[in-house]
C-alpha cells in the first residue's frame, strides 16, 4: 500500500526503527542487527523497565530469555544496535520503521473476548504520523487481523498533529513473524520463510533486501497484503489445531488401553500428516494461539462465516478441556480431595526454554488445586516468585480464602521433595528428565504421586521406585 511515492526512488535503508521491544523486537531486531551492520537498529518501547533491562550491564537481566539472544545482544548492543525510550528520536530517524507491539484480545467493547485490541498498534501508528519526516516505510511485525493495514494507513494520511509540516509519505507493508519462543533465535537465522505482503515494489524489495543478508530468495514469499495478515493467524491456528487434536485423542487412548506415543508414531510416520505438533500435553499455551484463534472466529463470524466459527472455536474448547481434564484426573487419584496434599509443580512456563507464563496451563492447573485446599511448592528454572505471584493473583505463603490453598516457591526440587504426596510435571525441561527419581522418592511421603502430563520421564525408570506414576495418553 503506497500512500505516496515521493522521495521513494533509490531510497536507501541506513536506519530503522522497532516499535515494541518485547518478545518479537527483541529477538528479531537483534537478528537483523547482527547480519545487517550498516544498519542503525534502535528498538524503542514506552515500558522505561523494559529498556532499562534490555540496557543493564549483566546480561543475566535481559528482560526475556531465549537460548542464543545474549550472545547476540553482546556482539551487537552499543555498535549498532540500541534501546531507547526516546520514541521521538528513533521514529525522526528511521528509513523503516517496524510496529511490533502486542496485539491482546479485547476485555472491553464491540468483540470483548474475541477480537484483537488494536490499541497499541493505533499508538504505534500516530506516534509515526507525528514523529517520522520525509518518507518512511512502515512494517507490521505484529499479528492483526485482516485488512489492519488499512488502518494504519488511514491514520497515517489523516494525522493533524504532525510534529513537522513538510510533506511526509509513507509505505505500509505486512511482514509478520513466524519465530517461536524458546527457539527464536533458530527460527529467525533459519526460518522456513520470510512472507513479505504488499503492493508498493520498492518497500518490499528494500525490506527483502535486509532477509536477502542471511536468507535465501526461495524462502522469501511475496503475496498480497490481506494473503500475509491472513495467513499468520493462519499459520497459528493449524498448528493450535495440531494440539488439540492430539491431545483429544490422548483422552481416548487413556481409556481404550492404545498408546499415545505408538499412536503418534503411526500417524506422524505418514509424509501427509507429519511429525510435528502431535506431543500431547496440558494444552497449549503462550499468548498467541489463543488469541489468535479468538480473532480468527470473530473474523469469520463478522463476515456471517458461523460454520467456520464454530469450527475453529472448536479448537479452544479442547484446549480448556484438556487442562481441566487434567486437574480432575490428579484429584480423582486421591479419592476426590487434595486438601492439604504437598504437590510439587515441575515447570511454570508455557512451554520449556522460555521465562514467559502469559496463558501457561500451569497458571489454570495451579489455580484448580489451590481452590481444593492444596499446598503448592512451585518450581520453574527461569520464571520467578514475583511473576508466578502475578499470575497466580495470590502472594507466596498467603492462604487462599475459600479453600485455605497457599503456595512457596521451591527453588531446589529434592530439597522440596520431602513429604511431598505428588509431583506435576507441566513444562518439559530437559533439566527435568535428568532428576534423580530415586533420590525423590526416598524423600517422597507415601503413597506418592508423579503426574507426567508432557511424558518426559520414562515409565520403566519411575516402576523401579515405589510412587505411582501417571502419564497423559496412556492407560493408568
Ligand atoms: P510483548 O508484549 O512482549 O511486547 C510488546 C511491547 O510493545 C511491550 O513491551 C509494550 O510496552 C510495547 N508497546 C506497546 N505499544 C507501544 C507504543 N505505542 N510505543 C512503544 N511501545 C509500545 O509482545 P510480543 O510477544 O513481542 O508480541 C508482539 C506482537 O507479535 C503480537 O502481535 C504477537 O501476536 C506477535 N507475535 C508474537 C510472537 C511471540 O512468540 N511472542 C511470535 C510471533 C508474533
Ligand atoms: C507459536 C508458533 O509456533 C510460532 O510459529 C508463532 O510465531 C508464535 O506462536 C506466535 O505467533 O506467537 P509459541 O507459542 O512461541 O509459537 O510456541 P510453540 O512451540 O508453538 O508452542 C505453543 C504451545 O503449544 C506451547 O504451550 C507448547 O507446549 C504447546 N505444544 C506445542 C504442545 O502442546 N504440543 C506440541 O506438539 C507442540
Amino acid at each position: 500500500m503506497l500512500i505516496s511515492k515521493k522521495n521513494l526512488i533509490n531510497l536507501r535503508i541506513r536506519k530503522i526503527c522497532c516499535i515494541g521491544a518485547g518478545y518479537v523486537g527483541g529477538p528479531t531486531m537483534a537478528v537483523i542487527s547482527d547480519h545487517c551492520p550498516h544498519l542503525k537498529v534502535t528498538l524503542v518501547d514506552k515500558d522505561k523497565s523494559k529498556i532499562d533491562a534490555w540496557n543493564s550491564i549483566d546480561l543475566s537481566n535481559l528482560p526475556i530469555y531465549e537460548p542464543g539472544l545474549r550472545e547476540v545482544i553482546q556482539r551487537n548492543r552499543g555498535k549498532n544496535l540500541f534501546f531507547s525510550i526516546n520514541i521521538k528520536k528513533a521514529i525522526e530517524e528511521a528509513d523503516m520503521i517496524f510496529i511490533s507491539v502486542n496485539t491482546p484480545t479485547k476485555i472491553n467493547g464491540l468483540g470483548a473476548g474475541y477480537a484483537s485490541d488494536l490499541k497499541w498498534i493505533e499508538s504505534s501508528a500516530r506516534q509515526v504520523a507525528q514523529y517520522s519526516q520525509g518518507h518512511t516505510i512502515v512494517v507490521e511485525k505484529s499479528t492483526v487481523p485482516v485488512r489492519t493495514a488499512e488502518l494504519i494507513q488511514e491514520i497515517l494520511l489523516n494525522s493533524e498533529n504532525s510534529t513537522y509540516k513538510d510533506k511526509k509519505t509513507f509505505s505500509v507493508i505486512s511482514s509478520p513473524e513466524f519465530l517461536a519462543e524458546g527457539t527464536a533465535i533458530k527460527d529467525l537465522e533459519n526460518p522456513d520463510r520470510v512472507l513479505i505482503g504488499g503492493t508498493d515494489q520498492e518497500a518490499i524489495d528494500l525490506l527483502k533486501d535486509i532477509y536477502l543478508r542471511w536468507i535465501s530468495e526461495d524462502k522469501i514469499l511475496l503475496t498480497n497484503l490481506w494473503s500475509s495478515e491472513l495467513s499468520k493467524l493462519i499459520a497459528n491456528a493449524f498448528l493450535a489445531q495440531r494440539v488439540s487434536s492430539i491431545n483429544s485423542i490422548s483422552a481416548l487412548c487413556e481409556v481404550t488401553g492404545a498408546d499415545i506415543h505408538e499412536v503418534v508414531k503411526a500417524i506422524g510416520s505418514d509424509q501427509r500428516i507429519g511429525s510435528k505438533f502431535l506431543s500431547p500435553s496440558p494444552g497449549f499455551g503462550g499468548s498467541c494461539f489463543k488469541k489468535d484463534i479468538l480473532n480468527l472466529v470473530y473474523l469469520c463470524r463478522f463476515y456471517n462465516l458461523e460454520e467456520a466459527a464454530n469450527y475453529w472455536e472448536q479448537v479452544l474448547f479442547i484446549n480448556d478441556w484438556q487442562k481441566e481434564r487434567i486437574s480432575s484426573r490428579i484429584i480423582e487419584k486421591f479419592y476426590g480431595t487434595v486438601s492439604n496434599k504437598n504437590i510439587l509443580i515441575l515447570g511454570f512456563a508455557f512451554k520449556s526454554n522460555t521465562n514467559d507464563t502469559r496463558e501457561s496451563p500451569s497458571i489454570g492447573i495451579s489455580k484448580d488445586l489451590l481452590e481444593n485446599g492444596a499446598r503448592l511448592f512451585i518450581n520453574d528454572p527461569k520464571v520467578g516468585k514475583k511473576q508466578i505471584e502475578k499470575e497466580l493473583e495470590l502472594k507466596e505463603g498467603e492462604i487462599n480464602q475459600i479453600s485455605t490453598g497457599g503456595w512457596t516457591y521451591a527453588d531446589d526440587i529434592y530439597h522440596f521433595s520431602k513429604n511431598i504426596d505428588a509431583i506435576i510435571i507441566l513444562t518439559e525441561w530437559d533439566f527435568y528428565k535428568q532428576l534423580n527419581w530415586e533420590k525423590i522418592s526416598l524423600n517422597m511421603r507415601k503413597p506418592s504421586w508423579i503426574f507426567d502430563t508432557r511424558n518426559i520421564v520414562s515409565k520403566i525408570d519411575i516402576s523401579k521406585f515405589n510412587i505411582n506414576y501417571w502419564q497423559v495418553g496412556t492407560t493408568n
